[in-house]
C-alpha cells in the first residue's frame, strides 16, 4: 500500500487517474517556502510510485498559482553559498517534477511569477486563466531566476523571447503568454481548462504517452541523429504493446479503442 504523507502546505488527491496537487499557502500567494518545496518533492515521489496516476495537474489555492520563491526566506540568505544551495534545492525539486513519467499540467490563475513560473515551466503543459499574469521579475529584486527559469524558458519559447521576459521582469498577460507559446491554452477557469486538456490526453494509450514524453525529454540537448535513434527505439517499444494492437484493431473495426496500459 502506498503511504501518502500528511501535507501541511499542499493538498493531494487522485480521481480517475488524474492527480491534483494544490499549493496551499494562499495568505502568501502560494510563495514557495522551503517547507512547501520539500512537500512538492515528496508529492512527486508519491506520484512517481503510484501506478494509478496517469496525469497530474498543479494548481494554486486562493488568488494566485504562485507568486515565486518566498521572499522572506530569500531576505535571510546573506551568504552566496547558502543562496546557491537554495537554488539547487528548488532546481532539484523541479527536476523531479520534470522527470515524472506521466503528463503534467500547470493550471495558472492570478499570478505565476519567479519560482511560480519556474514550477509551471517544469510541467509539460501550461494552461492559464484569462487575466493571469506570468513573469520572471527577479532582476527587479537584484536576483536572477534560480529554479530553472534561465534554462527552461529559452528552451520553451526561444532565446530572444525569453530574454525579453527575463531582462524586463515584466508581467506578461495570459493572452500574450499564449501567443509566445509560454502557455498552451487559455480558459475562463484554469483548473477546468486543465482538466479538459487532461481528459483529452487520457483518452490515449498510457504506455504510448509515457514513451512519447520520454522521447521528447531525452532528445533535448542531443544532436538530431542521436535523438532520432532514441525515437526509433521508443517507437519499437510502443509497437510491442498490447495497446498498439488494440488501437490499430479498433481503428480498422471503426470503434473506439479500449486501452489497458499494457
Ligand atoms: N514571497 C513571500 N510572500 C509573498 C510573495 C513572495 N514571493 N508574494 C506575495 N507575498 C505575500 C505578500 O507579502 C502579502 O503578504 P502580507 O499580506 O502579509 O503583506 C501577500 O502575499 C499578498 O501579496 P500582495 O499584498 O503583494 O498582493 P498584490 O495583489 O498587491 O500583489 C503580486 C501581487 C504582484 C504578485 C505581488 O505580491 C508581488 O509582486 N509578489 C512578489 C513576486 C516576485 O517578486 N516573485 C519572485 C520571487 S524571487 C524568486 O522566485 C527567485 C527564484 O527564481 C527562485
Amino acid at each position: 500500500v502506498l503511504e501518502i504523507p500528511e501535507f501541511a502546505h499542499l493538498a493531494y488527491e487522485v480521481e480517475e487517474g488524474l492527480a491534483l496537487v494544490t499549493l496551499k499557502r494562499p495568505e502568501a500567494l502560494n510563495a514557495l517556502s522551503q517547507d512547501l518545496l520539500q512537500e512538492l518533492a515528496e508529492v512527486a515521489e508519491v506520484i512517481a510510485q503510484d501506478p494509478e496516476v496517469r496525469a497530474v495537474i498543479f494548481a494554486g489555492e486562493g488568488k494566485a498559482f504562485a507568486a515565486g520563491a518566498d521572499l522572506k526566506e530569500i531576505a535571510a540568505l546573506k551568504d552566496p553559498f547558502a543562496a546557491r544551495e537554495y537554488a539547487l534545492l528548488g532546481q532539484q525539486v523541479f527536476a523531479e517534477i520534470a522527470a515524472l513519467p506521466v503528463p503534467t499540467i500547470a493550471a495558472i490563475h492570478g499570478y505565476a511569477l519567479g519560482g511560480g513560473l519556474e514550477l509551471a515551466l517544469a510541467c509539460d503543459l501550461r494552461v492559464a486563466a484569462k487575466g493571469a499574469k506570468l513573469g520572471l521579475p527577479e532582476v527587479g529584486l537584484g536576483l536572477i531566476p534560480g529554479f530553472g527559469g534561465t534554462q527552461r524558458l529559452p528552451r520553451l519559447i526561444g532565446r530572444g523571447r525569453a530574454l525579453d521576459l527575463i531582462l524586463t521582469g515584466r508581467h506578461v498577460p495570459a493572452e500574450e503568454a499564449l501567443a509566445l507559446g509560454l502557455v498552451n491554452r487559455l480558459g475562463e477557469d484554469a483548473l477546468e481548462e486543465a482538466k479538459k486538456l487532461a481528459r483529452q490526453i487520457l483518452k490515449n494509450a498510457p504506455v504510448a504517452l509515457a514513451l512519447a514524453k520520454e522521447s521528447v525529454v531525452r532528445g533535448e540537448g542531443l544532436d538530431l541523429a542521436e535523438a532520432l535513434e532514441i525515437e526509433a527505439d521508443l517507437f519499437g517499444y510502443a509497437a510491442a504493446t498490447e495497446d498498439m494492437r488494440e488501437g490499430v484493431r479498433a481503428f480498422l473495426e471503426k470503434r473506439p479503442p479500449g486501452f489497458r496500459g499494457e
